[in-house]
């Protein structure tokens, strides 16, 4: 006997039109103005294909292909035995439940301002969906092999990752070693294991830099515009009036501008391979001259390496570091080659500074947990990160080129354009003046999208609307879909900025 299906209970699905055009590109759109308006949450379970078909009184197949659309562009999620629902990746952080603006005001003024600071920088670090074009999200491709799985099992039952007491400060040897071998082979690094200090991530690393190296009121150099994580710890350690911005231009930081605002700062914060967010590598004579300025003045560069390994075309330029291992703290991560949530990255500091900053990391946290470092070493030691390296070069290149093309054909040069470069995992996307860029990414993100403004990483008064674009592990069709949507939302917010400049 056939099965009778289930009437869906939808009410806000409102009826479709016949006469309009495919009914499956209805139902996908009516699904995706429901998340839109959150008629339907993030993990909420959808109604059987067969059901919503004949509560619409529709082919079921027409249902299946709303679906399979949506589930390609990461709207929806299908899982044996789970059904549909709705990507868990869609959900928006909620704010906790805020008292009223009134008493909210009054217990703010008792705050220290320094908790007023972190508070507003909570904000803007909520984490985003991972969905395009979030960066650093491994998925597909990019995500690490079973290995990881595999050395994980093994280690942190017996053997070194298995439970332990304290361990040292600086990380684990065997991790130290790989990481020590790894940049002097892959970056020109000159160091040995004991100048290495395994952190959980470069954000970090700066935080540990910036207490080392700077006493109150000390001056410090920061690229402008720069990443937001450097900027905030600055405002945040009490240094929003002594640090410093330094322009960039095509050749990286400014270094005679620098030293013309600021040449007896203790300490330079750069991003020499790859400057963040605009892309250029430093210039050689930049590079010499920057490392000049620092030993006249017994001053530190702060070099920041975070995604070097992703060049697509000729050889990366060696690290800053292996020109003056004695100025320059070297950072780097492994959330880009690897994954962020691993939450491991190195500072490899002068011998001088090793005891500082061993000191620092004790009161912070004492040491990274120790499994996962012993996992990440035997990773390296067999040979596993450089293999994944190699793979994701290739399909982030692949990604890029898409991408570039993509949102070419999606938007006119005088609403948007590309900046240039040719390494990294984000692609810069400057919008036509007078855009808001924070609007422009908050109505992103509610239609699915993530994307990052770039204002906000500029010193106030001298911002410039942008947006930053991860490539991450998304598969060409959730990348065409999501920049479909994100050239309908910059066009609609070109319109409004048009209104805005009429009406002034
Ligand atoms: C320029 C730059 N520096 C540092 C970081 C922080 O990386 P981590 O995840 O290692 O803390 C990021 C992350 O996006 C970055 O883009």
């Amino acid at each position: 006997m056939a099965r009778t299906a289930q009437l869906a209970e939808m009410p806000w699905f409102g009826a479709l039109d016949r006469a309009a055009g495919k009914l499956s590109r209805q139902v996908a759109e009516a699904l995706r103005e429901a998340v839109r308006k959150e008629d339907i949450r993030a993990g909420d379970a959808l109604p059987s294909t067969r059901s919503l078909a004949a509560s619409l009184q529709v082919a079921r197949g027409t249902v299946i292909e709303a679906y399979e659309q949506l589930i390609a562009e990461g709207f929806l999620e299908s899982k044996a035995g789970a059904g549909t629902r709705v990507a868990q990746a869609l959900a928006e952080p909620r704010p906790a439940q805020e008292p009223r603006t009134a008493a909210r005001r009054a217990v703010k003024a008792c705050l220290p301002e320094r908790s007023q600071t972190f508070a507003r920088i909570a904000k803007e670090f909520r984490p985003v969906a991972l969905v395009p074009f979030a960066v650093s999200v491994p998925l597909g491709l990019t995500a690490p092999a079973d290995t990881w799985r595999r050395l994980g099992n093994r280690l942190r039952a017996k053997g070194p990752g298995a439970p332990t007491g304290y361990a040292d400060p600086l990380g684990a040897l065997p991790l130290r070693e790989e990481i020590a071998s790894y940049v002097r082979k892959s970056r020109s690094v000159r160091c040995e294991a004991d100048q290495v200090i395994v952190t959980s991530g470069t954000q970090q690393g700066l935080f540990l830099a910036s207490q080392v190296l700077l006493d109150p009121g000390d001056q410090a150099w920061v690229e402008n515009p720069a990443y937001r994580g450097v900027t905030a710890i600055l405002e945040s350690m009490g240094h929003r009036d002594t640090m410093v911005r330094v322009p960039i231009d095509a050749d990286g930081i400014n270094v005679e501008a620098g030293i013309r605002m600021a040449p007896h700062a203790r300490a330079a914060f750069v991003t020499p391979s790859h400057q963040y967010p605009l892309g250029m590598p430093l210039s050689m004579s930049r590079r010499s001259a920057l490392l000049a300025w620092a030993r006249a003045g017994n001053a530190w560069v702060v070099e920041d390496d975070y995604d070097s390994e992703l060049r697509y075309q000729g050889h990366p330029f060696p690290a800053l570091q292996g020109a003056d291992p004695d100025r320059v703290v070297y950072l780097g991560t492994f959330s880009k080659v690897l994954f962020p949530s691993l939450r491991l990255g190195y500072a490899i500091v002068p011998r001088n500074l090793t005891d500082a900053f061993c000191g620092a990391r004790v009161l912070m946290d004492r040491h990274p947990p120790t499994a996962d470092q012993h996992v990440l070493a035997a990773f390296m030691a067999e040979g596993h990160l450089e293999r994944h390296i190699r793979k994701i070069r290739n399909v982030y290149a692949e990604h890029r080129l898409q991408l570039i093309e993509t949102l070419g054909a999606l938007l006119p040069n005088d609403l948007a354009w590309l900046e240039p470069g040719d390494q990294g995992m984000h692609l810069v996307l400057w919008l036509a003046k007078g855009t808001d860029d924070r609007a422009v990414a908050e109505l992103a993100a509610r239609r699915g999208v993530t994307v990052r403004a770039v204002s906000p990483m500029f010193a106030r008064g001298t911002g410039r609307p942008g947006l930053i674009l991860g490539f991450g592990g998304f598969s060409n069709a959730q990348m065409k879909a999501a920049a479909q949507r994100l050239a309908a939302v910059v066009n609609e917010e070109a319109k409004l900025a048009k209104r805005r400049t009429r009406s002034r």
